[in-house]
């Protein structure tokens, strides 16, 4: 040993591709194996040498083994060196037990060895998780091979395939096929710009990439398949966010001869079984969950300021207007002249915060477009702070705007909100919109800060009821709230034709800890709605012709009533991670820009490419 003979100097190692085979895993040994001659295939996890008695933790995707090398091995033994080890499975002494570790009670002691492929030295340490999390994360995904041999990053790729493993099961078991459709297709808005593959046949056209297989899992329910599942890759080219990557996978389901209810049915179903043994078999500290919530799209904004609301805790707004209809403070004053809202939230145990951190709490609200945050706080009555004040019900106020309410404006206020003393109370005025993005954010603001966004609780819930349309002010135009496929409520398909914006859709999203975890909709499958439809949302009949002629004549073909819902596969692991970061939970994460450190994607090609395309760079336009 070392199995090799050491080659003569300037004379190159003999190469061989075979190698001594794993007789066990390295996570496995336990003291009941001492005495068994085995061997292991792995990688130095950790190497120690103590002065000529070499230590050296070997990591398999099973987990550690300890091995010690006879004194005085002479082998360069570095960091991830991929390795064969035979041995001799031992008791550790009493005083070396590491409890920790599965295999902390043994110690496999080398009696033969291969290096089976040398490694250069690490562009990070893998050995230590702490100093990990200090890692530029571009460098990271660059060496991303060698990152993914951390066993936390081990551990949620396995969680991912366990996960949609119990989702086909279920469907399977449900009588879904499971079908593929294609990627290079037709372009199918789902609200992003398309990513495009140029046509070679034909110069100047392109196949998109699809943003979702909407269109092909509706013409799949015209071909009569009427359950279809798939674990779709989707393309957009959209501004990325911590939650979204270009590429990224969904759950996608369409059935027939449904209802709203059948697919919210399946999905709370299918959620709670597959969530709970991934719970249970991850060992993840997280509860058990059970039914979902359920409420309105108005609702949602009404008292969360967000159709995706964090459920995990109350503190939801209340409207302040009700009680401040003779408002004398000149902001509130104005917002209500204007038509516009007056909406608040109660901070318990707020009135101690300091000014620097009601600051913080305003400039937050600030960040998302409000003009400010009006705050006042309740204290003990009996407290006589500073600057504070009795009303005539015995309610004592300090601070902020307390000083422009009248005590029936308190009474009211504090009776709206169900402050108590210790609270402080907070106000966004200003328009619809606003007074959402502020208080949602404040909202959760408080949820953090009060620790209520507790992270061993999965809080799910159904958004029903979207609008069918919303008016985009910069292009003048209804655009469709989901995609245009959706169909509107039959109650509200006479509004089609007079107040667009109020038309309710059958439409819905999966909601889980301030996330939306996936979003469907009942379809449209008569030609004549859906051409109606397209008109509505500014697709003119050429265009109509142009893009979707497809479909419009597939729903002439005797089209069944149908609908269905996409769900985020790795928003679902990072929700049961509790992980903020959607690179962390897929293989291969693109950076930025869509940028792909790992391969250096994207790439300039050939000219000969860009010949074969018929393509040129067109140039630049003059800067004004
Ligand atoms: P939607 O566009 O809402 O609906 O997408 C459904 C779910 O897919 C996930 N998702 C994303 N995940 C990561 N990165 C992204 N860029 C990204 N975009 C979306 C979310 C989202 O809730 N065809 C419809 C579904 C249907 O109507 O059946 C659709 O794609 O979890
Ligand atoms: P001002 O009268 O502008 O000094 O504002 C008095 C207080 O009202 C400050 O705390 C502001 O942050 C707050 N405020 C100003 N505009 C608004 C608004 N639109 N909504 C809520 N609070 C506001």
């Amino acid at each position: 040993m070392p199995r090799e003979a050491p080659s003569p100097a300037g004379i190159l190692p003999p190469i061989t591709m075979s190698f001594q085979q794993r007789t066990i895993n390295c996570g496995e040994p336990r003291a009941s194996h001492a005495g068994q001659t085995v061997t292991i295939n792995g990688w130095a996890h950790k190497v120690r040498d103590l002065g000529g008695l070499l230590f050296v933790d070997v990591r398999d995707r099973t987990g550690l083994l300890q091995v010690i090398f006879p004194e005085n091995t002479k082998a360069e033994i570095r960091s991830e060196t991929c390795l064969s080890i035979t041995g001799t499975i031992a008791p550790r002494d009493a005083s070396n037990v590491n409890p920790n570790q599965p295999t902390g009670e043994v110690e496999l002691r080398v009696t033969d060895f291969e290096i089976l492929n040398q490694a250069a030295v690490l562009p990070f340490p893998l050995s230590d998780e702490k100093s990990m999390e200090r890692v530029n994360e571009e460098l990271r995904m660059k060496y991303r091979y060698v990152d993914l041999r951390r066993p936390s990053v081990y551990q949620r790729m396995a969680l991912r395939a366990a996960a949609v493993k119990g989702i086909r099961a279920y469907l399977d078991n449900e009588t879904f096929l499971e079908i593929e459709t294609p990627i290079i297709t037709k372009s199918t808005p789902e609200g992003a710009r398309d990513y495009l593959v140029p046509y070679r046949i034909e110069p100047g056209k392109f196949y998109a990439l699809p943003q979702s297989p909407q269109q092909y899992k509706q013409l799949l329910m015209v071909g009569g398949l009427e359950r279809y599942y798939q674990i779709a890759k989707c393309f957009r080219d959209e501004s990325q966010r911590a939650d979204r990557q270009p590429e990224f996978t969904q759950l996608d389901i369409e059935m027939s001869f449904i209802t709203q209810e059948d697919i919210l049915g399946l999905i709370e179903r299918m959620t709670v079984k597959v969530v709970n043994d991934l719970i249970a078999d991850f060992a993840l500290d997280i509860e058990p969950i059970s039914s979902f919530e359920r409420l309105t799209y108005d609702e949602s904004l009404a008292l969360y300021g967000s159709d995706k609301p964090d459920l995990r805790f109350g503190l939801t707004i209340f409207n302040a207007a009700e009680a401040l209809a003779n408002t004398e403070f000149s902001v509130f004053k104005n917002t209500l002249e204007a038509g516009n809202f007056i909406r608040g939230l109660r901070y318990p145990g707020g009135a101690e915060l300091s000014r620097k951190q009601i600051t913080e709490f305003e400039d937050l609200a600030k960040s998302f477009g409000a003009k400010g945050l009006a705050t006042f706080s309740l204290i003990n009555p009996s407290e006589e702070a500073e600057g504070s004040r009795l009303t005539a019900s015995g309610l004592r106020v300090k601070g902020g705007i307390s000083k422009f309410l009248s005590d029936a404006e308190v009474d009211a206020l504090v009776a709206l909100s169900g402050a108590e003393a210790g609270d402080l109370l907070c106000f966004v005025a200003d328009n619809w919109a606003v007074t959402n993005d502020g208080l949602c954010r404040i909202r959760l603001k408080i949820g953090s800060d009060l620790g209520l966004r507790d992270p061993r609780k999965l809080a799910f819930g159904f958004v029903v009821d979207f609008p069918l349309v919303e008016w985009n002010e910069d292009e003048q135009r209804w655009d469709p709230s989901h995609h245009p496929f959706t169909s509107p409520k039959s109650a509200d398909i006479p509004l089609l034709d007079t107040d667009p914006g109020k038309i309710r859709a059958d439409c819905y999203d999966v909601v889980c800890n301030g996330y939306e975890w996936g979003s469907g909709s009942i379809r449209i499958h008569r030609p004549d709605l859906q051409a109606k439809i397209f008109t509505l949302i500014g697709v003119t009949p050429e265009q109509q012709e142009e893009r979707f002629a497809h479909i419009l004549e597939a729903f002439t073909y005797g089209a069944p009533p149908h609908g269905g819902i996409a769900t985020g596969i790795d928003r679902l692991i990072m929700l049961l991670l509790n992980e903020e970061n959607i690179r962390e939970v897929m293989a291969f994460p693109k950076m930025g820009n869509g940028y792909d450190p790992l391969m250096d994607a994207p790439s300039t090609v050939d000219e000969k490419q860009w010949e074969e395309m018929g393509l040129m760079l067109r140039p630049a336009p003059p800067k004004s």
